[in-house]
């Protein structure tokens, strides 16, 4: 499609990050098979019932615009998954395939965030209200992904107790305390 105004540009994001939606509800039932930890398998798996819902929002702004529900390749997202993959493939250790699992799940949640916040401003500002409703219950549900991650992350990077005493006294090191 050629983009000229606002409003086409503003329906190609749609179409891209529905296009995004749908790679990614299909990318996240195998990495909830590779997590470990069943707090990170958990978020993993309430985000994938979330994003059958943010699909279903972006079908219902298509309907309010009155154009057909149609993605568009989205080639950040491809890459992110094509990505995620590729180091799920490469990681044997339990606890190191976690920590990835996070790292490449916040990606996309950034990813989402950017997308979402640009998609709410543009349609309040083109007077579709509802649509920007819709657009931001999404958003919202992204922002409550990444601290869920977030907050996992920094659960794993807190050096504890039960870690081996450091040779001659010192301190674990930093890369130790974050592969517990
Ligand atoms: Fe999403
Ligand atoms: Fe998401």
């Amino acid at each position: 499609m050629t983009i000229e105004t606002l409003d086409d540009l503003f329906l190609h994001t749609l179409k891209d990050v529905l296009y995004a939606e749908r790679k990614v509800l299909k990318a996240l039932p195998a990495m909830e098979r590779k997590a470990t930890d069943p707090k990170l398998k958990e978020a993993l798996s309430s985000h994938r019932d979330e994003t059958e819902d943010h699909v279903v929002r972006l079908e219902e702004v298509f309907e309010i615009l009155g154009k057909p529900a149609r993605g568009a390749k989205c080639d950040a997202v491809v890459g992110l998954v094509e990505e995620a993959e590729g180091l799920m493939a490469d990681i044997a250790d339990a606890e190191t395939m976690d920590a990835a699992l996070i790292s490449l799940a916040q990606a996309v949640e950034h990813y989402e965030i950017a997308r979402y916040g640009t998609l709410v401003a543009w349609a309040r500002k083109l007077g579709h209200p509802k649509a920007a409703k819709l657009l931001k219950e999404t958003l919202d549900q992204e922002y409550g992904a990444d601290r869920t991650l977030s907050k996992l992350a920094e659960g794993r990077l807190q050096p504890e107790a039960h870690l081996p005493a450091a040779p001659h006294g010192g301190r674990p090191c930093a890369g130790a305390a974050s592969l517990r």
